[in-house]
């Protein structure tokens, strides 16, 4: 792999970065400074961003800056503004935004300050998974600190710019990550998501604009309007920009999370930087992005890991969240897994997405289990087809039939095996336990 340079993770690795004191001796605030004292108007700052290339790192890969350009004009609509941040991270196989939450606090805390800036936010929300203790204590201890030092709360740094920050915990559902699920859930309700449009920028929060932004896609956001448009571009591909967290799970010697600039190759990650396919194996197949993309095949790893590459694949760079299965692992089983999920957390407002999954899932789960009917195949295509895309409320309902459409492409045969021969040749043999008075 050629040398690169980091940033993303670089303060991440200093002990002690999570409090006050260390982050500003290695730079810290000096963005939101240069922003805030430096006489920058927010529309600059959106245009800046805009220019920089960055795209969201949430899943969808949407142009930052062009986002933050649809909330409306300040001077024509004078609703309150809010930012809301997605640290709700329940995507199988992500594991990013953890990693800055708990070892660079301040560095979200100064990104969602410049974020909201450029919005005109009078408020940001952060939206932490509930699981994400030691993430949402240091984030919350941050933003004391923060506030203590002016840096948070009324005319920030002396500026005419005052904006709160609070944090707000989730109790475990996938769902509430979908932006209009998350903002209904903020507001004190079940996360059903909302029928859009009206788009957030439009009728978010309390019916007021709102922009949702990923943890990572904002953690950009300083070194941007540091080190300038021009410098952001610079790295990476035609149109994903930059450097990215990739967080590596699955059957590899290192799994964890990894700061690439777009272009690198699948190829490189898994070897270079997660030390190869464990046990000596051959890679079977991988998601490149968490478990809502399409599957790729293990031959499929010299792509270039970036969103047009990914495209041109079938499948999508996603929260960028590779799942590397070996050459023993039964598809069935993992589509079992994964059905399961999906039907687990499925809203059940759409009647495609509520009977869907729980169909994938039982499909999946007889095949897997020896069970499987001579027209499962046809079903589970026509089941997802039926699912995706866009024929829902929100895409969990695409997140499920995406990998079922693409495993049945991929791997037929192996799912047609399990079925003709009712047992699964890759399945892992049963334990063996020993019985009262079988000595
Ligand atoms: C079912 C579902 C779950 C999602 N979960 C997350 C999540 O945990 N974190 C996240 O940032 N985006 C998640 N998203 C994407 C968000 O809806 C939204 O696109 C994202 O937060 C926008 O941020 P970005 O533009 O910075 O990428 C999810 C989407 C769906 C459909
Ligand atoms: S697609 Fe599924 S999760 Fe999304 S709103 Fe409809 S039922 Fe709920």
């Amino acid at each position: 792999m050629k040398a690169y340079e980091t940033y993303l993770l670089d303060r991440a690795k200093v002990e002690g970065n999570h409090q006050l004191a260390t982050y500003r001796r290695l730079g810290g605030y000096k963005a939101l400074e240069k922003v805030l004292k430096g006489g920058l108007t927010p529309a600059q700052v959106v245009d800046e961003v805009k220019r920089s290339g960055l795209r969201g790192r949430g899943g969808a890969g949407f142009s930052t800056g062009m986002k933050w350009s649809f909330m409306p004009d300040v001077a024509k609509d004078p609703r309150p503004r809010y930012l809301a941040i997605n640290a709700d991270e329940s995507e199988p196989g992500t594991c990013k935004d953890r990693v800055l939450m708990e070892r660079d606090p301040h560095g979200l805390v100064e990104g969602s300050l410049i974020a909201a800036y450029a919005i005109q936010a009078k408020a940001v929300y952060i939206y932490v998974r509930g699981e994400y203790r030691l993430p949402h204590d240091r984030v919350a201890a941050a933003i004391q600190e923060a506030r203590a030092a002016q840096l948070v709360g009324q005319h920030i740094l002396g500026s005419d710019f005052s904006c709160e920050v609070f944090m707000h915990k989730g109790a475990g559902a996938y769902i509430c990550g979908e932006e209009t699920g998350l903002m209904e859930s903020l507001e004190g309700k079940r996360g059903h998501p909302r029928q859009k449009p009206p788009f957030p920028a439009q009728s978010g929060l309390w019916n007021s604009p709102t922009t949702v932004n990923n943890v990572e896609t904002v953690f950009n956001a300083p070194f941007i309007v540091e080190r300038g448009a021009a410098w952001h571009a610079a790295i990476g591909t035609a149109n994903s920009k930059g450097n990215f967290l990739c967080g590596i799970s699955g059957h590899v010697n290192r799994p964890g999370v990894y700061e690439l600039p777009f272009g690198v190759t699948a190829r490189e990650i898994l070897e270079d930087k997660a030390g190869g396919v464990w046990k000596g194996r051959q890679l079977k197949a991988w998601f490149p992005g968490g478990s809502s993309c399409a599957l790729l095949k293990g031959a499929d790893i010299d792509v270039v890991l970036d969103h047009d590459s990914l495209r041109a694949r079938g499948s999508s760079l996603g929260t960028a969240a590779m799942i590397m299965m070996d050459d023993q692992t039964s598809m069935a089983r993992v589509m079992e897994v994964i059905a399961r999920f999906y039907e687990h957390e499925s809203c059940g407002q759409c009647s495609q997405c509520r009977e869907g999954t729980q169909w994938l899932s039982q499909i999946f789960h007889r095949i897997a289990h020896g069970r499987g009917q001579a027209d499962d195949i046809d079903t589970l295509e026509s089941l997802a087809k039926g699912m995706a895309p866009g024929k829902t409320i929100c895409a969990l309902s695409d997140a499920a039939a995406i990998p079922t459409l693409s495993a049945v492409r991929l791997f037929k045969d192996e799912l047609i095996a399990c079925i003709r021969e009712q047992r699964d040749p890759l399945a892992a043999p049963a334990p063996k336990y020993a019985t009262v008075g079988a000595h």
